[in-house]
């Protein structure tokens, strides 16, 4: 089923604050689009704002070249699962998926084949009967997500659905509901502050920061190529580094560089080694360089205070805080062999 939406200069205001401040964004039909930013930044809002209950204060929300701005939740045809679930707490399961149905004057043989189709669909046959009082974080967010489905909304949003679930039920919850999104082939936006979780599920990723989408695309695109040092610093286990570009003879610039970018095999600028974390099968390596501090990944256990001299695989140039070029540095290495 065809969806498109398209978000065009957004603005919420709170008090004196911008929180949503003149963002862009368009959804395609049958995507899973993550929205990925540290908390605070405007998540909630903006779904909110998608479902319509919360008004914006100015922008355009379109579906499908239609104006819905003004349109009430209702006649969007857009269903949300919210944080904290908001089950009805003195309702059977049953019951708390069929409630928009019912509202909706459904004939109840309808609703109970609509009920009991989702609820095989999300595994939660056996909890119908149950107070959804008493089910388990990751039963309540099943239900959570039936209830939404059931009403065949166009879009579905999801605002941190997996946040209070243990990391275990977390992994297999996303790539349930990644699977189920390409089955139904709806379109899904999903918000998120965990960019692990970013990774693993989404066809692209949209980055709010300051009210604005600083960055789309997919993670590999978005880990490699950050287009602010911003985004750098905020996507990865380990911020981007940043250091002078003149070490490469970019005068007034910045070079970014991630941990795995850096080669033992180069001789272009020495690292004391500070700090050594193993992580699974790899040693991330904190050193210094002059007054900065870098991390860098390596297979080979050092010892600290040691010096070592490396170079660079690959990297990114800033100018004023802004991605200029990638650079695979091409340069031959020093003939050791
Ligand atoms: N109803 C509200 N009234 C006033 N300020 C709000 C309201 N809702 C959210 N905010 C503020 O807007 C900002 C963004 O909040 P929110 O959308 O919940 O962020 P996120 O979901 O990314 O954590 C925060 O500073 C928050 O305090
Ligand atoms: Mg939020």
């Amino acid at each position: 089923m065809e969806y498109k939406l398209e978000l065009k200069e957004i603005t919420k205001i709170y008090g004196e604050k911008k929180v949503l401040n003149n963002l862009n964004l368009n959804i395609v039909s049958g995507e899973f689009m993550v929205i990925l930013g540290p908390s605070g930044e405007g998540k909630s809002t903006l779904l909110r704002s998608i479902v319509g209950i919360e008004n914006i204060d100015s922008g355009k929300i379109m579906v499908n070249g239609e104006d819905v701005t003004n349109n009430p939740p209702n006649k969007r045809n857009i269903a949300m699962v919210f944080q904290n679930y908001a089950l009805y707490p003195n309702m059977t399961v049953y019951k708390n998926i069929a409630f928009p149905l019912k509202m909706s004057k459904m004939p109840s043989e309808q609703i109970k084949e609509k009920v009991n189709k989702v609820s095989e669909l999300l595994k939660i046959t056996d909890v119908l009967d149950k107070n959804s009082t008493k089910l388990s974080g990751g039963q309540k967010q099943r239900v959570a997500i039936a209830r939404a489905l059931v009403r065949e909304p166009k879009l579905f949003l999801l605002d941190e659905p997996l946040s209070n679930i243990d990391a275990r039920t977390r992994y297999t919850s996303r790539q349930e509901l990644k699977r189920l999104q390409k089955e139904l082939n709806h379109t899904f936006v999903y918000v998120t502050h965990d960019q692990s979780e970013a990774a693993n599920i989404a066809d692209r990723v949209a980055v709010l920061h300051n009210g604005v989408i600083e960055q789309i695309g997919t993670y590999e695109e978005i880990y490699n190529k950050p287009e602010t040092t911003w985004v750098g610093d905020f996507i990865g286990t380990y911020p981007m580094n940043f250091i002078d570009g003149s070490i490469y003879d970019y005068k007034d610039k910045k070079i970014g560089f991630r941990p795995s970018w850096v080669d033992e095999s180069l001789n272009d600028f020495e690292l004391e080694i500070s700090l050594i974390e193993k992580i699974e099968n790899n040693y991330f390596i904190h050193c210094n360089l002059g007054e900065k501090n870098i991390v860098i990944r390596s297979n080979k256990n050092y010892n600290i205070g040691e010096k070592i001299k490396v170079g660079l695989s690959k990297f990114n140039v800033y100018k004023d805080e802004k991605l200029e070029s990638v650079i695979e540095n091409k340069k031959e290495k020093a003939s050791a062999d």
